[in-house]
């Protein structure tokens, strides 16, 4: 596979392949700079800016920009019409101003939006009313939002997905770089969160694990269930758990005052705000909350750890005897804050086992574009989601 061979060897193959091009044609690869220069990572390129080019002779490498052509795929464009305006409002306004935003998204939005299924489009549109919601309720407008998330993607997404292509491993391993460069950064973590909230609604793989959660893990729980999210981050799950009619108390611990302002801002649109309890807490840190919860979800938190079975063997003892934990692990997911790679879905379940869960669904979901077999060809992201259960 592309990203086990030695780097060396890498550029060696791409020197002998006349199919791929170098920075200025010559044998200088240009990895430093953000511009695809092989077939792997034009792909990457493609996948969020629906077209790009490889890096050609007489290219600026200093120039740190990206380099996409403007113009969009008419057929694709024709998906995007297809949606129904009638029953999907919120999703069809997100969808204009989004791409009124970033043109050259479109393509890879009518993708993703073409091939779901009506319980998933369903949910969509639920999640769409909901961003809307905290849009107009706290920037007056649709636009920032949709702003933020093209930065996410372009300066936060591609920069280390280009750092994963080169050097086969997350840019940061350690959780103090993590605190250093994004979680204690309040401008960094709004965009970051309100990027992520959109991902739920543009992405595949982010829209089908959140069905998932809604429609096959919340009525696996008992009634009036004791409920804990570590890392919620905007709060799209806590809102669902909040509004599921059969949920009890909620707690949120997350160590990111950002991250807490972006739940707050969440659950405050729905006013629920007061009934969750929220607490700026690193997981590590926390007092002991032996067999306290009938509930546990760490969504999107596991490879932000430096050692997520050290979490999940103090969250099985959070746990009541049978209660059970929601995982949503991605593998191959590069992103500045992530700092553990897992590089097939059966690491998740494993570091779960070995907690002491068993486990009792397991379902994956490939990123926009690609299928599970391409995805675990080339080390492309799926988000690997799973219920465990605490024995007894
Ligand atoms: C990517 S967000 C996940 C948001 C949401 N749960 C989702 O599924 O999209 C990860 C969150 O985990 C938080 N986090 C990272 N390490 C943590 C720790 N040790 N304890 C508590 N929260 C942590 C971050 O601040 C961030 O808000």
């Amino acid at each position: 596979m592309f990203l086990a061979l030695d780097l060396a060897a890498i550029w060696l193959s791409f020197l002998a392949s006349s199919s791929y091009q170098l920075a200025n044609g010559s044998a200088r690869p240009c990895r430093d700079a953000l511009r695809p220069c092989c077939r792997e990572e034009l792909s990457l390129f493609k996948a969020l800016h629906g077209q790009a080019r490889l890096c050609q002779k007489g290219d600026n490498f200093n120039q740190r920009v990206v380099r996409v052509t403007g113009s969009t795929n008419i057929v694709r464009r024709s998906k995007i019409a297809e949606i129904d305006i009638a029953a999907y409002p919120y999703l069809s306004a997100l969808v204009e101003r989004q791409i009124a935003a970033w043109p050259q998204h479109e393509p890879t939005l009518a993708t993703s939006l073409g091939n779901r299924s009506l319980e998933v489009m369903r949910d969509t549109e639920a999640s769409s009313e909901l961003v809307t919601k905290i849009a107009l309720h706290h920037f007056g407008t649709i636009d920032k939002i949709c702003h933020d998330y093209r930065y996410f993607c372009e300066n936060m997404i591609l920069e280390a997905e280009l750092f994963f292509r080169r050097h086969g491993r997350y840019e940061r391993s350690k959780f103090s770089e993590a605190v250093r460069d994004v979680y204690s950064k309040p401008d960094v973590m709004e965009k970051y969160m309100n990027g992520l909230l959109l991902s739920g609604v543009f992405w595949h793989n982010h829209a089908g694990a959140l069905t998932f959660y809604r429609s096959q893990y919340l009525p696996m729980l008992p009634e009036g269930y004791r409920h804990l999210e570590v890392g919620p981050g905007h709060g799209a799950l806590l809102y669902l758990t909040a509004t599921d009619s059969r949920s009890g108390s909620i707690v949120g611990w997350d160590v990111s005052e950002g991250a807490i302002a972006a739940t707050r801002r969440t659950l405050e649109v729905i006013g629920v705000s007061d009934e969750v309890e929220l607490v700026r807490q690193d997981m590590f840190d926390a007092p002991d909350q032996r067999d306290s919860f009938d509930s546990i979800v760490v969504s999107e938190l596991l490879e932000h750890l430096e050692d997520p079975l050290k979490a999940l063997r103090s969250l099985i003892r959070y746990l009541k005897p049978g209660g059970r934990i929601l995982v949503n692990m991605p593998a191959n997911s590069p992103a500045p804050d992530h700092l553990y790679l897992i590089d097939k879905p059966s690491e998740m379940t494993d570091l779960m086992k070995a907690a002491g869960f068993e486990i009792e669904k397991n379902q994956l979901f490939p990123m926009t574009g690609y299928g599970l077999e391409r995805c675990l060809k080339d080390r492309l992201t799926i988000n690997c989601v799973a219920v465990g259960r605490r024995p007894g």
